[in-house]
């Protein structure tokens, strides 16, 4: 086979962007609203700041307000309700996420449970779940991860997958599972693969769809693909490299890897996402793009498309 074409996530985020950019400035002069995102971090981990840090920045850059609470490791839980309770009754807000994972004194289900199901970008709340697990995939806000790689299903299938087989490797609350919903409601048909799958290798090999969510390192490796496959890694994995020689501390330099070894997958998938470079820059267009969506259902206006 051809080498795999790449999909270029970062294009078509910069596209979503661009939507999200010219729906803002429409919103604005039709209704006088600008949308709002408040973004909660709890801690000082370090990828999670660099998340939030780009999420804010996205949301200024979209023309949006962007609120950050920074709050500190020791937050009780019931301040952190607290928070969230303001931002749900503060009009100029509509869109709230808070950065998981919250430190082990702070119970995560119930501070995603006191989001309004009307303000949560993220997609987390039972109710959108609900929404989406029924099908409802105009109400829902869909999780950014997967919806962001649907989209990039899109640009290389089209809307319909209709007698395509779909696996999914990876069965979190946060992408495998809402994946699962997103393409069944694309008419593929759908598989959920995990750690305990029997013969996972040959389950993946039935897929026209490969979507991995494992969170191991290069873990897919060629094996696992079927020729002409359309293949989709949301890993983001940082390893040690130590051929790019040794940071000021003595220690090897890294690089991030996916959760499909690449140079493998490409020579056989018709199309693959790169790592980084392809699901990655989606999951942030696509809260942008769940952010106007809110700002636009509260205006009653009707929303871009995305
Ligand atoms: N931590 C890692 N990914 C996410 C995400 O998509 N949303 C939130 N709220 N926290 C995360």
């Amino acid at each position: 086979m051809a080498e795999a074409e790449r999909i270029d996530g970062k294009a078509v985020a910069a596209r979503i962007i661009e939507t999200v950019k010219s729906g803002t400035a429409a919103l604005k002069e039709t209704a006088g609203t600008v949308p709002g995102l408040a973004v909660v971090i709890i801690g000082e981990d370090p990828a999670s700041q660099v998340y939030v840090g780009s999420k804010a920045k996205t949301a200024k850059d979209c023309g949006f307000t962007s609120i950050k609470h920074e709050l500190r490791a020791e937050t009780s839980e019931e301040t952190l309700l607290k928070v969230v309770r303001d931002l749900n009754a503060d009009p100029q807000v509509h869109g709230i996420l808070v950065q998981l994972p919250l430190p082990g004194h702070i119970d995560e289900a119930k501070v995603i449970q006191t989001i309004d199901p009307d303000k949560d970008v993220d997609g987390f709340h039972l109710i959108n779940v609900g929404r989406l697990s029924t099908g409802d995939t105009a109400a829902a806000f869909v999780p950014c991860t997967p919806a962001g790689s649907m989209l990039l299903i899109r640009e290389v299938l089209g809307d319909d997958l209709s007698g395509k087989n779909a696996v999914i490797v990876g069965r979190s609350n946060i992408v495998g599972k809402p994946m699962a919903q997103l393409l069944l409601a694309a008419n593929a048909t759908v598989t959920i693969a995990h750690s305990r799958t029997k013969d996972l290798a040959a389950v993946c090999r039935g897929a026209d769809i490969l979507v991995a969510a494992v969170g191991r390192p290069e873990m897919l490796t060629g094996d696992y693909v079927k020729d002409g496959a359309v293949v989709i890694d949301v890993g983001i994995n940082r390893i040690d490299a130590p051929e790019k020689g040794l940071k000021e501390d003595g220690t090897p330099k890294t690089r991030l890897v996916g959760d499909v070894n690449y140079e493998e997958a490409a020579a056989k998938a018709a199309a693959i996402t790169p790592v980084p470079g392809g699901v990655g820059p989606m999951t942030i267009a696509m809260l942008m793009a769940n952010t106007l969506r809110s700002a636009c259902r509260a205006a009653g206006i009707t929303p871009p498309k995305f």
